[in-house]
């Protein structure tokens, strides 16, 4: 029988031996290559000291075709929780190291134990993924283990944040995890992601594409929309973790947290006032009103590169956290097209899981004509964002700052979508269609038929913006709760969102709905 002393020092062995990962020469190989260990990801992720490992001492179960009989303890993912600014997270960070990080069976239930745990107690997870993804030697075990984290991710949709850092390979089947997250951060140059790799792509289609043009960051942050945001390096990353959890509750039945805030919360700026230019084809970036409404001005923007038009992010108004949902009519005017409508759909519904309030700022002609647009499913797309907005039932405070014209003011959180508070400016031009368009449509005939048709195009367009391009109408029917001063825009926002904390909304009850995907 072995004494207390030496089951003591077997412990500390393999204790020292879990940390390990797959030996010196791979982790050389993985810093060597710009990336970090799954271990000193986490300690920069978690607060110091904060970590609690779980299933260190976990193997694999396959057979050792290629392995060398190599029993790695911990098995390629390192999992566990641990604390972000004091607040309770989950994690699994994968192990390059140990046989590509590749994904056996019992690497699977270490994820999923994890998952289960979160769930129980309600916190997020957080996946730190760089994997070979399926292990070969695992077979089908290793393909059951990624559908038991589809299962598990999403049920957990919707009741704890998820975020998915890709670190590295992230390959197969394997991306429908991060695909289902709530947030997909991506290393610029280290990662990437696809279904089916170049050699595959070559072989099916005869396309020469490298890994990084088929599914690098810029890829996924600029055209496909699959990730959120893309960080220079590794802690860039794990900073945008740290960033956006500090915006979310840790679970659907908690609030987002509440900060102290320097900024004077009846802060008014002149400049808001003159920042929307006489002439209505000019456009302004949106960026410029939102830095100055926010709370000192920060604004942590989510997929800042794709579908540009439309702008959405986190910011706090008050101390108190919001979702931004606002046009950009320096993009396309800021017309709502198919990826800006997929874009706004998905973070409207990501705000109303986490009771995180919706401010929208309007400025929309419409939605984009064209017939790309229309054979691209225009119709579904665009259904997606209107849906999201009607379903929502967190507080809901809409500012039109120019133009809401036709279905698209509808669609942007106006009160008959359950918009709570809608204010508009006195630049705001609420109506079915802009001036010339309008006037071309009723008056072709006696345009053409006027002795100078171009000075009666001109007098009837200002006939209309006269009578319709303004926000008076809208307010005179209660649509708009009142027209504001741009400079009084902060703290109106702040009293409206202090006064809807409270709010309680539902939805009648069902299944689920059945949003057009
Ligand atoms: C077992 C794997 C592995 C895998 C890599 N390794 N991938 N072991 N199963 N899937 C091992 C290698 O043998 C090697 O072991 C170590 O990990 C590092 O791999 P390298 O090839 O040396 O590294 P690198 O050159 O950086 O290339 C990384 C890589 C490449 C691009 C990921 O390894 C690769 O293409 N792997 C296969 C990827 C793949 O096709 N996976 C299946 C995808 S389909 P040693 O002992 O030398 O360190 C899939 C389906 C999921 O995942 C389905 C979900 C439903």
């Amino acid at each position: 029988m072995p004494t207390n002393d030496e089951r003591m020092r077997r412990l500390e062995e393999m204790r020292a031996e879990s940390l390990q990962g797959g030996g010196a020469a791979r982790i050389e190989r993985q810093h060597a290559a710009g990336k970090l260990t799954a271990r000193e990801r986490l300690e920069l992720l978690l607060d110091a000291g904060s970590f609690v490992e779980l299933d260190a001492f976990v193997t694999h179960r396959s057979s050792d075709f290629g392995t060398g009989e190599q029993r790695i303890l911990g098995d390629g993912v390192v999992t566990g929780h641990g604390s972000i600014d004091g607040r309770l997270v989950f994690v699994f960070s994968q192990d390059f190291t140990v046989f590509g990080g590749s994904l056996s069976e019992a690497y699977a239930e270490k994820i999923c134990k994890v998952m289960d745990l979160a769930l129980k107690v309600g916190a997020p997870i957080v996946g730190l993924n760089d994997s070979g993804g399926a292990r070969i030697q695992e077979g089908v075990a290793s393909l059951g283990g990624y559908a038991d984290i589809f299962l598990r991710n999403v049920m957990a949709s919707g009741v704890v944040p998820q975020i998915s850092v890709i670190m590295g390979p992230c390959a197969g089947g394997a991306v429908y995890s991060p695909a289902i997250t709530d947030f997909t951060i991506m290393v610029e140059g280290t990662s990437y992601m696809f279904v089916t790799g170049p050699n595959v792509v070559k072989s099916v289609t005869h396309e020469s594409v490298d890994s990084e043009a088929l599914g690098g960051s810029t890829v996924h942050t600029t055209k496909s929309g699959v990730a959120h945001l893309a960080a220079h390096d590794e802690a860039e990353a794990i900073e945008a973790v740290r960033r956006i959890l500090a915006h979310l509750p840790q679970n659907n039945l908690a609030q987002p947290h509440v900060t102290d805030t320097s900024d004077p919360v009846d802060r008014m700026d002149p400049e808001l006032d003159d920042i929307i230019p006489d002439d209505p084809q000019l456009p302004y970036d949106m960026h410029d009103v939102l830095s100055r409404v926010v709370d000192d001005g920060e604004f942590l923007e989510i997929q800042p590169g794709w579908a540009r038009n439309i702008i959405i992010g986190f910011a706090r108004l008050g101390g108190r956290s919001v979702g931004i949902v606002a046009q950009q009519p320096a993009v396309l005017a800021g017309a709502l097209d198919i990826d800006a409508s997929i874009k706004a759909a998905r973070f409207v519904r990501t705000c109303d899981c986490f009771n995180v309030p919706i401010v929208t700022l309007v400025d929309v002609p419409g939605f984009l004509p064209g017939v790309a647009q229309e054979h691209g499913g225009i119709i579904r797309h665009g259904a997606k964002l209107l849906y999201a907005y009607c379903e929502a039932t967190v507080p809901k405070v809409t500012v039109i700052t120019r133009k809401a014209y036709g279905g698209a003011y509808d669609v942007m959180s106006s009160r008959h979508v359950r918009g709570d508070m809608n204010f508009a400016w006195p630049t705001a031009e609420i109506a079915v269609m802009g001036a010339e368009g309008a006037v071309n449509v009723i008056f072709k005939d006696a345009i053409g038929a006027a002795a100078d048709p171009a000075a009666e195009r001109r007098r009837l367009v200002a006939e209309y913006e006269d009578g319709f391009a303004n926000p008076y109408i809208a307010a005179s029917r209660g649509y708009v709760d009142d027209v504001l001063r741009p400079s009084e825009t902060r703290p109106r926002l702040i009293r409206a969102l202090e006064m809807l904390a409270d709010k309680r909304d539902t939805n009648p009850r069902k299944k689920h709905g059945n949003i057009p995907l």
